[in-house]
């Protein structure tokens, strides 16, 4: 997986050798000394920005691990939780399923919005870094559960195709301390690749499925 995927995924702790960032929710102050290690640790290089070294209220939450188990952070996950949900944009048209066979190929790209590419690069969704999708790849990631068979055990209902399509575009709408990359939050991927990815889970005809 590229590194920005990787570092847009950590919604956990962001470490720096052994000094780790903690924010508290509430008022999301970062230690001076620490933030001045950050600032002089990472510098811009084409397209990656230095704002990608601040987190924001979801990723600060999730980093402040003694305050997140506290009752009064798991009352903002459930705050965050629900404002990640209401800003999910469903289809434009209304239909969720692309192309399974254009998915594939997004679920096996890692590519896209490291310094090394531009703008015009098509991202990919890296999928394969976290999960098993089919059994043809047999190279894949485990932080995520194995995606084979997906369709056909949950079927195509309007459930299974909202929560989805919402899962995809923002994982942090179900758990606020997800690690899965928030690929619609982000404009990692665009509407089409997400429908593209979706019929790659949802297609009986798709090789998840088979
Ligand atoms: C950095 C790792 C990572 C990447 C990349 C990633 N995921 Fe995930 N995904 C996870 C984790 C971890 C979960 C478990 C749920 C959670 O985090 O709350 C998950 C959960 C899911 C679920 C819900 C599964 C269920 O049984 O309810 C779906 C669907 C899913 N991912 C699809 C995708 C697709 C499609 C892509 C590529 C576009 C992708 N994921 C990329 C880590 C990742």
């Amino acid at each position: 997986m590229n590194n920005t995927l990787l570092k847009l995924a950590a919604g956990t702790t962001l470490a720096l050798g052994s000094i780790m960032i903690s924010a508290t929710a509430t008022a999301q102050k970062v230690d001076p000394a620490v933030q001045a290690v950050m600032d002089r640790s990472f510098r811009e290089q084409g397209i990656a920005k230095l704002d990608r070294i601040q987190q924001d209220e979801i990723q600060a939450l999730c980093s402040d691990e003694k305050f997140r188990d506290s009752p009064e952070g798991k009352k903002k996950a459930e705050a965050l939780q629900a404002a990640a949900l209401a800003a999910i944009k469903p289809p434009s048209d209304g239909k969720y399923l692309g192309n399974w066979a254009t998915g594939e190929k997004i679920a096996q790209s890692g590519r896209g919005a490291t310094w090394t590419d531009s703008l015009k690069t098509v991202n990919g969704g890296g999928c394969y870094n976290c999960h098993q999708v089919s059994k043809q790849e047999i190279s894949h990631g485990t932080i995520g559960p194995s995606l084979l068979g997906y369709g056909k055990t949950r079927g195509n209902s309007d459930v299974i195709l909202t929560y989805t399509w919402n899962r995809i575009s923002n994982s942090k709408a179900y758990n606020a301390c997800s690690n899965m990359p928030r690929m619609q939050h982000f404009n990692l991927l665009t509407e089409q690749q997400i429908k593209d990815v979706m019929a790659l889970l949802l297609d009986p005809a798709s090789p998840v499925n088979q």
